[in-house]
């Protein structure tokens, strides 16, 4: 069984996906699989073509990893991968499509609009009047691990702040942003895994603050899983969360990020189709609280992988 981790990659989320990628390979080396890794920045892809793999496990994260490009090049290679095909991944890479096709099929997502660094002053003001209530979060269209993502408090909501926020998050993406209204809530992500929701995991960051340094690089993050909700709560979230994977037409695996409303309800914010699989990441976490270990959700991850 030889099996290639595909990892690294050119993304603004590449050492996130160096620390998965270094996970995922130690561990099914440890199950006695024949791993090699691969790195689209430096390998070439003869070496995907020639190297006899059974299967590659994805472990990139963003822009050409998590995006359908690579999919597509997989598929092209007939070579069975993890996670979603291209035409899942090309949507959920980015916010406002996969927010658009869920809130068409029912599924709660927060309130927003797709603005730009050419956005005008009206464009932005009208955001601000449209939803900016409770304040704005601002986050490139496209991007992952909190990278150029700015809230704004509504003391601090004026034209001038929006302007900055689009200007940082733009600078990080082909130019896509997203503005949000801001979910003052409770903060959860669901694993869904074949289909099926893990147990919720609740994020309880430091003044509500979960952003790249918090996620991977220090310990004042905790995690409650299972999250402390209501059965009907809980069992609710999980169940829009499994219907947001099939309504993008997921398969494999995925994370879902989700808010909880202050006065109740949830809101879907993203999925990420190439979860991170770091010793901070989530999806092991929730997998660990079924009994399942970081080893063994590597196998059953491989064990789904398709063309
Ligand atoms: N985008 C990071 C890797 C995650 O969602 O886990
Ligand atoms: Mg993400």
């Amino acid at each position: 069984n030889r099996v290639v981790v595909l990892q690294g990659g050119i993304s603004s989320e590449r050492e996130v996906s160096l620390l998965s990628g270094r996970g995922v390979a130690d561990a099914l080396r440890a199950k006695g699989l024949d791993v090699d890794v691969w790195d689209p920045a430096t390998d070439s892809v003869g070496m995907l073509e020639e190297g006899g793999y059974d299967a590659a496990f994805i472990a990139l994260h963003g822009k050409l990893g998590e995006d359908g490009s690579i999919q597509g090049l997989l598929n092209c290679l007939g070579l069975p991968y993890t996670g979603p095909g291209v035409v899942a991944s090309a949507i959920a890479i980015d916010k406002e499509m996969t927010k658009a096709i869920w809130s068409d099929a029912g599924i709660p997502v927060p309130a927003g609009a797709r603005l730009s660094a050419r956005s005008s002053d009206a464009e932005l003001l009208s955001a601000i009047d449209a939803f900016g209530k409770t304040g704005l979060v601002v986050k490139p269209g496209h991007d992952g691990s909190s990278i150029g993502v700015t809230k704004i408090l509504p003391e601090a909501l004026s034209l001038e702040s929006l302007r900055e926020a689009v200007r940082n998050a733009a600078a990080c993406d082909a130019g896509e942003v997203l503005a949000e209204e801001y979910i003052q809530g409770r903060e959860f992500t669901v694993a869904v895994l074949d289909g099926e929701a893990l147990p919720v995991i609740e994020i309880i960051a430091p003044e509500g603050s979960y952003d790249f340094q918090n996620k991977y690089y220090t310990d004042s993050v905790r995690y409650e899983c299972p999250a402390k909700l209501s059965e009907a709560e809980s069992a609710a979230l999980r169940a829009a969360c499994e219907k947001a994977f099939r309504t993008l037409g997921c398969r494999g695996w995925s994370r879902i990020d989700a808010m909880r409303r202050p006065e109740g309800g949830f809101a879907l914010l993203e999925i990420n189709t190439s979860p991170g699989m770091t010793p901070h990441s989530l999806v092991p976490m929730a997998a660990r609280s079924v009994g399942l270990d970081y080893g063994e959700l590597c196998l059953k991850v491989l064990g789904l992988a398709q063309t």
